[in-house]
């Protein structure tokens, strides 16, 4: 009985699977956006102030009580965000940052938009995070940071990585970009940094559209940093008065009133996730062919992305032709990430090759991002995982 109610399951995932190829796409990530963030940005729109207005300073309020930090400086970016940190802490060039080749770009090309030059350090191959125990062996007398980044939203390492920082006197700029609400012993991730940074980009655990916010507990900062997002006016000054050399990365009280109300049902936002990865975990744990991400002790995921590996006996052209196939199949899929090391333009200045960094690298040749964001269905996801198993029995050669 048990077979034949299995048989007809499968077949109705199969010809919904079917359905989905021929009329539709299950995409990598959707936004979650309700009537409510729509009123909101209306609300605005009606106001005088789309700029520069109440909604900026609500959102930051909201945001730095959220996170438990004294002060948050809304920007139009996560990358914006990243850059002012190293120009508020006077980063520059001769200065070394020490980062992730595993992680989106930004990371490392807002160190060297100050001048500065990314150190990199490979990653721990469980969490594939910064693995805290190779850094100390890359600290040198020009050394002013590291830059950990809490890759997909684990904050597996983060203690780790500022015990270091701060026995060798080092500032710690936490990338905080793909883990709002994650935390670590209890400690919420966008604390740990002297400076942390948070990106709102449509993909991410909440968005404004396009964004970023900027916390620390140091005003000093914080006041730098605003007037560096404001084309480089002072607390109060004139319009067209300017203290120093800055830029126009404000966020408007358009994205910000967005903001407001995405931030008002984290909660919500962040148990959607958890069992839109616990769905994926329940089947996908115990197929071989598959390394599913767990959330490891300690920890408390967001889930920025679902990204599973193939085992270490597929090579990266099998991996690049399970995404071929997934996508012909209507499923949208990524390789998140290529190593930042081996970018032409950052192997060619810094002097990288292939093998430098060889976790990141054997990494990024068996990655699959799935698709994963709030409100994707379950049944949904039983098409991709089914999709997917079929595809990897299939023979992996080029059609
Ligand atoms: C780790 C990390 N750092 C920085 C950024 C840059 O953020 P943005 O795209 O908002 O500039 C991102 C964005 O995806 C990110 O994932």
């Amino acid at each position: 009985m048990l077979e034949v109610y299995d048989l007809f399951e499968d077949t109705l995932v199969t010809i919904y699977g079917l359905l989905r190829v021929l009329f539709m796409r299950i995409y990598l990530s959707r936004p979650d956006i309700t009537e409510k963030e729509v009123e909101a940005v209306c609300a605005v729109l009606r106001s005088p102030n789309l700029s520069l207005g109440p909604k900026l300073t609500e959102f930051e309020g909201d945001f730095a009580r959220y996170i438990g930090r004294k002060r948050a400086v809304a920007v139009n970016s996560g990358t914006s965000g990243l850059f002012l940190c190293m120009l508020a802490l006077g980063i520059g060039p001769g200065d070394e940052v020490i980062t992730t080749p595993f992680t989106f770009i930004a990371s490392a090309t807002t160190i060297m938009m100050a001048g500065a030059r990314p150190v990199f350090v490979d990653i721990d191959p469980v969490s594939l995070n910064i693995d805290p125990a190779k850094i100390e062996s890359r600290i040198t007398k020009r050394t002013k940071a590291i830059l950990p980044v809490e890759v997909f939203g684990n904050p597996a390492g983060m203690d780790k990585v500022c015990e270091i920082a701060q026995r060798h006197n080092l500032t710690v700029i936490e990338d905080s970009c793909e883990a709002l609400s994650s935390e670590l012993d209890g400690k919420k991730v966008g604390t740990f940094g002297t400076m942390s940074v948070f990106a709102f980009y449509p993909n991410k655990q909440i968005t404004t559209g396009e964004g970023g916010m900027i916390l620390t507990d140091d005003d000093g900062l914080a006041d730098m940093c605003m007037s560096l997002r404001n084309q480089g006016r002072g607390k109060g000054s004139a319009w067209l008065s300017h203290e120093r050399l800055g830029y126009n990365f404000r966020l408007s009280d358009i994205n910000c009133a967005l903001g407001i109300v995405q931030l008002s049902r984290i909660d919500e936002i962040k148990a959607k996730r958890r069992q839109v990865a616990k769905w994926y975990q329940e089947i996908l744990a115990d197929d071989d062919r598959l390394i599913v991400p767990v959330e490891q002790n300690d920890c408390v995921v967001s889930w920025f992305v679902f990204v599973i590996r193939l085992a270490d006996r597929f090579t990266q052209q099998q991996r690049d032709i399970v995404l071929e196939r997934l996508e012909k199949k209507g499923i949208q899929v990524g390789n998140y990430f290529s190593p930042v090391h081996l970018q032409p333009f950052i192997a060619e200045k810094f002097g990288h090759s292939k093998g430098d960094f060889p976790v990141t690298e054997s990494v990024c040749k068996s990655t699959i991002a799935l698709p994963f964001y709030n409100n994707l269905a379950k049944d949904d996801i039983a098409v991709v995982c089914k999709t997917l198993k079929k595809v990897l029995n299939e023979n992996l050669s080029s059609d």
